[in-house]
C-alpha cells in the first residue's frame, strides 16, 4: 500500500451528487484489484473509504456520491488529492470459462467496472444494475459494455425494466445456470441476493461497506459478524467479529450473518 498526491484529471459531475474522479497515480494503479479501496483524503476531515472503480495503466478512477461534509468536500478539488491504498482484499480474479452474474444495486456499481474490464474477456459476464431512476445509473455510459449482457432496472421505470435489481436476478436465475455471482449495494438488496443464491448453492461473493476509522485494521471501526466454523456442520454455527477494512470488504457471503 502506498500514501500517494495524485494529480487530478478529472473531478466532474455525472449526475446529480454523483461524481467521477479520475488521478494520475505513479505507484498504486499497477497493484490495484478489483474490489479494493482507498482512503482518501477530504482536506480537514479523516480519510473517507472510496472503492476503485478502474485502474489503467497510470489512471485511478473512482465514482462517488456526495454523502456529508466530506465527499462534499472531494467534490470541490481540482488539483491534487492524497490517497492511500489500495486497501482490503479485492474480489477473485483468477477465473475463466464461468457463467458470471453481477448485481449492483445504486453506488455498488463503483467496484464492478474495474471487475468487468479483468473479467470479460475469458468469461460470460451478465451485470444487472438497479437504481431509483435514469440519473442514478448514468455511469453505466462511461462502462465498455460490448459482449456483456446488461441489464438496467430503475424503481420508476425511467429507464430499463421497471422493477428491482432483486427482481430481476429471481427472473435470470430461473433461465440461466451461473457459477459464481458478485454483489454489491445498499445491504437489504445484498441480504435478499445471497437468500436468492445461496439457497440454489451457487458461490457468491458481497462486498459490504462499514464506517470506516482508520482503514488499516487499527481501530474496531468497521466490525461485520461471520461465522467462524461453517466446515463442521454438525457444531453448532460460532459467530465472530470481522474487520471489514481488513477481512473485506469481500467477503464469501456464506460466511455472513445475514
Ligand atoms: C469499503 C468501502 C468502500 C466504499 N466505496 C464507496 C464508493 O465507491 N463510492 C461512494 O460514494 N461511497 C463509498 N463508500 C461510502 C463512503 O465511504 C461514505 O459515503 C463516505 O465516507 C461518507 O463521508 P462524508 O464525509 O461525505 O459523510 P459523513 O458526514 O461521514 O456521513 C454522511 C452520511 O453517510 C453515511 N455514511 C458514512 N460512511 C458510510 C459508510 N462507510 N457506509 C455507508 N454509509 C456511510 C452516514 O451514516 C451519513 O448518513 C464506501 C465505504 C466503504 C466502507
Ligand atoms: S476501519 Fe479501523 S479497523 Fe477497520
Amino acid at each position: 500500500m502506498f500514501l500517494e498526491e495524485c494529480e487530478i484529471i478529472e473531478n466532474i459531475k455525472i449526475s446529480e451528487d454523483k461524481y467521477l474522479l479520475k488521478l494520475k497515480s505513479e505507484k498504486s494503479s499497477e497493484y490495484t484489484k478489483a474490489g479494493q479501496f482507498f482512503m482518501i483524503e477530504c482536506e480537514k476531515y479523516l480519510r473517507r473509504p472510496i472503492s476503485v472503480h478502474n485502474a489503467d495503466k497510470n489512471i485511478l478512477e473512482f465514482y462517488y456520491q456526495v454523502k456529508g461534509e466530506g465527499t462534499k468536500n472531494l467534490s470541490k478539488i481540482s488539483d491534487i488529492v492524497n490517497i492511500h491504498g489500495p486497501l482490503g482484499n479485492g474480489f477473485e480474479t483468477n477465473i475463466k470459462n464461468k457463467n458470471l452474474l453481477i448485481v449492483a444495486g445504486g453506488m455498488g456499481i463503483a467496484p464492478f467496472k474495474l471487475l468487468i474490464n479483468k473479467l470479460k474477456e475469458k468469461n460470460n459476464i451478465t451485470l444487472i444494475f438497479g437504481g431509483a431512476n435514469e440519473k442514478a445509473i448514468k455511469i453505466i455510459e462511461y462502462f465498455d459494455t460490448e459482449n456483456i449482457k446488461l441489464y438496467i432496472t430503475t424503481d420508476d421505470g425511467s429507464v430499463g425494466d421497471k422493477c428491482n435489481s432483486v427482481d430481476k436476478t429471481k427472473e435470470l436465475l430461473k433461465e440461466n445456470n451461473f457459477d459464481l455471482i458478485y454483489t454489491c449495494g445498499p445491504e437489504i438488496m445484498m441480504k435478499e441476493i445471497i437468500k436468492l443464491v445461496l439457497k440454489k448453492n451457487i458461490k457468491c461473493f458481497a462486498s459490504m461497506e462499514r464506517r470506516m476509522a482508520c482503514g488499516v485494521n487499527a481501530c474496531l471501526g468497521c466490525n461485520i459478524e461471520v461465522f467462524d466454523n461453517l466446515q463442521n456442520l454438525k457444531e453448532e454455527k460460532k459467530i465472530k467479529n470481522a474487520k471489514v477494512c481488513h477481512d473485506g470488504p469481500v467477503f464469501d457471503a456464506k460466511y455472513l450473518v445475514i
